[in-house]
């Protein structure tokens, strides 16, 4: 279904997101039929273009990061007609008045602000001195959204001096991800799920994104923020509250947001010796992460594994194990609800232990799988075997369910729509920081040095000790 006509101007149009996914996630709607035929997309940047020169651009960056098979000339040519350019100067005067006559009257207006955060306020506040931007228009941004509390509260007090909160959609992509939004229907569409889903049931829950690249190219931005700022602040975080969560009274934005924010704030402080930190060395013919970041001393981590627990009714008792890092073993995201053992067992000892595990899958081959306990065929006794339910989507629903949309394409159709219940409330933003930052300002406090691994492994053994101390272990990361 096509959403309505929409101008989106892209603030740093010629940058790194908008080559790799804002544009070729625009033309693979347009190519689905998603983008209607008004809909017009304007690049806003500082260099000087014309819109044949952005055009190029935005070609080439299709061509570059769509598969051949995946697209197709014609439509191509279609979508790049819809693109347009303006060189401006977002703490000055140039460009504001050319943006303002390329706006239609009687569109959905959007801006994406894929601009460094220093840049929200200047933008925002022409937006408005133009009236370029009204009560209607919609403004998306990008982590990182802000580095620490303080910070993240004064973005959030210089949006708001512009933009009211239901105009602000703040993405995490990992909310955009396919088996992301099927954990909630998964929960909250059967019966089977829920009566479990508690500290009387759950063992423990493990969330992992392992990744295998490093940080090569990007060690400036990384080497300030290291894995507890990239990746827990906001997307493990919002993983974590996605299982933890009450059920919302409704599936719309702030019912859903709202019990978000609950889990945050229920979540207990973490002590120094629940927390593993790593670093990764050289290795495979790869520089070490002090090379990639050019920062010989640097104390950065690239790895962090963690205990956390949550402090309500549904879950004390029930720790939450979180541990993502790069140049890993294998790039694999999966979070896995390890369920208790039966309480007694009618087998005996040689049974073994056998335990039922739900696993979700956000990358690679997306899907769900849970692990059931059964017989072994055969007339050796009874012994017990554990074998999957395997749930992966493109195995039960078909060649669509391969072809999922990224999760950038996902969420811009929905900031066009209106549909907030996929990105983040700045309150939530503000409570992910409150609880990140004593961790790290506890780090920094006491120059804590990350424990060196080697690329290709599950990060440093320490990680390893976090389980085995509670007679737990992780899943292999593969
Ligand atoms: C980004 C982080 O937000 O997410 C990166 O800044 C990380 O460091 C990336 O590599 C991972 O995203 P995905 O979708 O590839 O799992």
């Amino acid at each position: 279904i096509p959403v309505d006509p929409f101008d989106l101007v892209i603030f740093g149009g010629t940058g790194d997101l908008a080559r790799r996914k804002i544009l070729p996630g625009l033309y693979r709607r347009y190519q689905a039929g998603q983008m209607p035929e008004e809909a017009r997309i304007i690049a806003a940047a500082r260099s000087d273009h014309d819109d044949a020169e952005f055009r190029d651009i935005a070609r080439a960056a299709i061509e570059e990061f769509i598969p051949e098979g995946k697209r197709d000339a014609a439509s191509l040519d279609e979508f790049i007609e819809r693109l347009s350019y303006v060189a401006i100067d977002a703490t000055g005067d140039d460009g504001w008045a050319p943006l303002s006559e390329k706006m239609r009257e009687g569109m959905i207006r959007a801006f994406y602000f894929s601009v460094a955060p220093s840049l929200f306020g200047p933008i925002a506040e022409r937006l408005h001195q133009h009236g370029i931007a009204g009560p209607d228009s919609r403004i998306v941004v990008e982590k990182p959204f802000g580095r620490d509390l303080a910070s993240a509260r004064k973005l959030n007090q210089t949006l708001a001096q512009h933009f009211d909160e239901t105009q602000i959609y703040r993405i995490d992509h990992y909310l955009g991800k396919e088996t992301v939004q099927n954990l909630m229907a998964v929960r909250f569409g059967n019966v089977l799920f829920e009566p479990l889903w508690n500290a009387q049931y759950v063992d423990h829950i493990q969330i992992t994104v392992a990744e295998t690249v490093g940080v090569d190219g990007r060690g400036a931005y990384y080497d300030k923020s290291g894995a507890m700022r990239d990746m827990v602040q906001n997307h493990l975080m919002q993983l974590l509250c996605l299982i933890a969560m009450e059920p919302p009274s409704r599936f719309d934005p702030d019912a859903v947001r709202d019990e978000k924010l609950k889990v945050i704030r229920a979540l207990e402080p973490v002590e120094p010796y629940q927390i593993v930190r790593g670093q990764y060395e050289a290795g495979g013919g790869q520089p070490s992460y002090r090379d990639h970041a050019e920062n010989p001393r640097s104390l950065t981590e690239s790895f962090v594994a963690m205990k956390i627990n949550v402090s309500n009714w549904r879950w004390a008792g029930t720790p939450f194990y979180l541990r993502t890092g790069k140049r890993l073993k294998a790039r694999t995201s999966e979070i896995a609800v390890v369920f208790k053992d039966a309480p007694h067992s009618i087998f005996g000892a040689e049974a073994g232990r056998h335990r039922n595990i739900l696993t979700i899958r956000l990358q690679p081959n997306e899907g769900m799988m849970l692990g059931v306990t059964i017989k072994e065929p055969g007339p050796g006794g009874m012994r017990l075997v554990d074998v999957p339910l395997d749930m992966t989507f493109a195995d039960a629903l078909g060649p669509e369910a391969e072809d999922v949309p990224d999760a950038y394409e996902r969420l811009i159709m929905d900031v066009i729509r209106g549909n907030q219940t996929l990105f983040m409330r700045g309150d939530e933003v503000e409570a992910a920081w409150a609880w990140t930052d004593p961790i790290i300002q506890a780090w920094e406090e006491r120059d804590d040095a990350p424990k060196p691994y080697d690329p290709g492994t599950s990060g440093p053994e320490d990680a390893q000790m976090l389980m085995h101390r509670e007679g737990r272990r992780w899943r292999e990361i593969r």
